[in-house]
């Protein structure tokens, strides 16, 4: 009787170490939110990385970073890492917004809420929030820029887009068309390089994701695919077509810094470019350092510290338990995606040092010739 009970006592010591040594194995796997950015090979993404791990230390919660390197199939494996981790909010930046939906969808599985940073997932249920700049006003700057700097009427206009897997690519068009428009209908621009730009110039505004058809139509032409060689090849084989006509004076718009910054050096090694003026967009320090030299015209700064700010505060709510706070919705053309949008400003050699470095952004010693 005595040696029983001796025995079921040991196994219940024994039973009683399994659990607290399991529980210590769970906890030290265990991370609250996963962050899956696209890829470590553009500056953006790895500024946000870096932004995110500013604004990280000193929190309670637990985070973990992954990156897809430009694979969706990558993407679902970060997914599923992070699930097995035990997170309960997903922060994810698609590769590609369609195919990102069945990676959400099983985190939504697992009851973990997702937010989707920067890029919508479309075509989805599985998305609760969305944390993005105004990308419609991003592409508005960007043309308004052009519109400011034409040089009187019949200017050549070359288009190019993101890439069409980014629902962020129609919102930068879509913005940027609007104000284009009117310009191209008044004879102050013509288009040089889209044939499909050129057989919708009539239609004065699109409206997503109704008229994402007649935008694709578009963006299938002059996209870059987000990919600075792509953009390269592109520019050569525009300008290689081009007639006398179409060069002289140009109005560029490029979609963001990586590409700018290649469609840029193809257009000033063009002899028969006398001048142009390109946009950009991310305020990458390669991209100032362009802009304080004058070979690109301006950027769109987004400052990626509120983005990042937003989407933790989203988090560290739902961890609370604390009601999401909210500012408008996006169509993910499955649902309304809740949305807290933040505000863009325009950057050029005039308003550098004030915006990204009297702000704290960037430091002064990082770039050359700055006044
Ligand atoms: C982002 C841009 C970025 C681009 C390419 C877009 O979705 O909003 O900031 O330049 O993707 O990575």
């Amino acid at each position: 009787m005595k040696k029983g009970f001796k025995s079921i006592a040991l196994m219940l010591v024994v039973m009683m170490f399994a659990v607290i040594v399991a529980a210590c194995n769970k906890n030290e796997s265990k991370v609250s939110v996963g962050i899956v950015l696209p890829t470590k090979d553009e500056p953006r993404w790895v500024q946000d990385e870096q932004r995110f791990k500013d604004a990280l230390s000193g929190t309670k919660y637990t985070t973990e970073i992954l990156f897809s390197q430009g694979s969706s199939a990558k993407e679902k494996e970060n997914v599923e890492t992070l699930i097995n981790k035990g997170i309960k909010v997903l922060i994810i930046c698609p590769q590609d917004g369609d195919a990102a939906a069945s990676a959400v969808e099983a985190a939504k599985k697992e009851k973990i809420k997702v937010i989707a940073y920067d890029r919508l997932i479309t075509n989805t249920d599985a998305v609760d929030y969305y944390v993005t700049f105004d990308s419609e006003a991003v592409g508005a700057a960007q043309a308004q820029y052009l519109v400011d700097h034409a040089k009187g009427s019949g200017e050549p206009l070359y288009l190019y887009a993101g890439a069409a897997s980014d629902n962020n690519a129609f919102l930068f068009f879509k913005g940027a068309w609007k104000v284009l428009q009117p310009k191209i209908a008044d004879g102050t621009f013509k288009i040089a390089n889209s044939s499909e730009a050129i057989a919708l110039k009539d239609t004065a505004n699109f409206e997503l994701p109704r008229d994402r058809d007649q935008l694709s139509k578009i963006i299938g032409q002059i996209t870059t695919n987000w990919d600075a060689n792509e953009a390269k090849n592109k520019a050569q084989t525009h300008l290689t077509a081009a007639a006398a006509d179409m060069k002289g004076d140009v109005a560029i718009l490029a979609p963001n810094d990586g590409t700018a910054r290649s469609i840029a050096d193809v257009f000033a090694s063009d002899k028969a470019i006398t001048s142009y003026v390109v946009t950009g967009q991310d305020a990458e320090k390669a991209s100032i350092q362009y802009v304080i030299e004058g070979k690109q015209s301006m950027t769109v700064f987004k400052d990626v510290r509120t983005l990042v700010k937003d989407a933790m505060g989203m988090a560290v709510s739902i961890l609370d338990g604390k009601a999401v706070a909210t500012t408008g919705e996006y169509d993910n053309q499955k649902i309304k995606v809740k949305a807290k949008q933040t505000n863009v400003i325009t950057v050029d050699k005039d308003n550098v040092k004030k915006e990204l470095v009297d702000s704290d952004y960037y430091k002064a010693d990082d770039f050359k010739g700055l006044k």
